[in-house]
């Protein structure tokens, strides 16, 4: 298992050129997905979103705000992962999942003391964050499978929202993560050492 997931993380890199001609299978992508539905979450809200936007025209728009980075239009499926941005206690979609959970008041308490204070950004920045750790997962279950895949904030973001016909006062979309296989080898990758990235205390 060690070994699995060593070879994943050594597999992943940020592909920068797509082989068009090859897709990923339905069950892949619904194993990507799942990678995200699974991961963790502060308070276990899960305020996110998956967006496989498979429209041609659309993905073309996007790549025409993302400068005009090819990967938006071929690598085989593009996934926009979005946020969830009302979160505070009194939402229905907080309070749902509060009784999933079955919550007892002193975490409902502690949720509400904690997070509902915080200004919409605030909110919107502890959201967001939720979403980038089931974006990590999801990248290195792709990688797992043989699947490459590149981050990307680099879009307009406004753009890309009114493209996708987002309804901003719900969600927000600060990635988009092309999957699909590489069309050429990955570059060497550059890390600092362990010893410059970790403190001992
Ligand atoms: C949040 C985030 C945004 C990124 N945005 C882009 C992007 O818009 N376009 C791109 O080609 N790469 C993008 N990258 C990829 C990084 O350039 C890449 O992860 C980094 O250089 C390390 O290389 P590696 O992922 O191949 O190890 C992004 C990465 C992250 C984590």
């Amino acid at each position: 298992m060690r070994n699995d997931f060593e070879k994943a993380i050594h597999f992943r890199h940020a592909c920068k050129l797509f082989d068009s001609s090859k897709t990923m299978s339905g069950e892949d992508l619904t194993f990507i997905l799942e990678a995200g539905r699974l991961s963790p979450s502060s308070f276990g809200m899960e305020q996110w979103q998956f967006f496989v936007v498979r429209d041609i025209a659309m993905r073309e728009a996007i790549q025409a705000v993302a400068w005009n980075q090819s990967q938006i239009t071929t690598a085989s499926e593009l996934i926009a992962i979005a946020y969830k941005k009302n979160v505070r206690s009194t939402e229905d979609y907080i309070r749902s999942e509060f009784e999933k959970f079955n919550y007892p008041d002193y975490l409902q308490n502690m949720y509400t003391q904690w997070i509902d204070p915080r200004s919409d950004d605030g909110l919107e920045c502890w959201s967001s964050r939720q979403v980038y750790i089931a974006a990590a997962n999801m990248m290195s279950a792709a990688a797992s499978i043989g699947i490459d895949s590149c981050p990307m904030e680099g879009f307009d973001r406004n753009a890309v929202e009114k493209i996708m016909g987002i309804d901003t006062s719900v969600y927000g979309v600060p990635l988009l993560i092309p999957f699909g296989y590489r069309a050429q080898e990955q570059q060497p990758r550059l890390r600092s050492e362990l010893s410059e990235l970790v403190t001992y205390l």
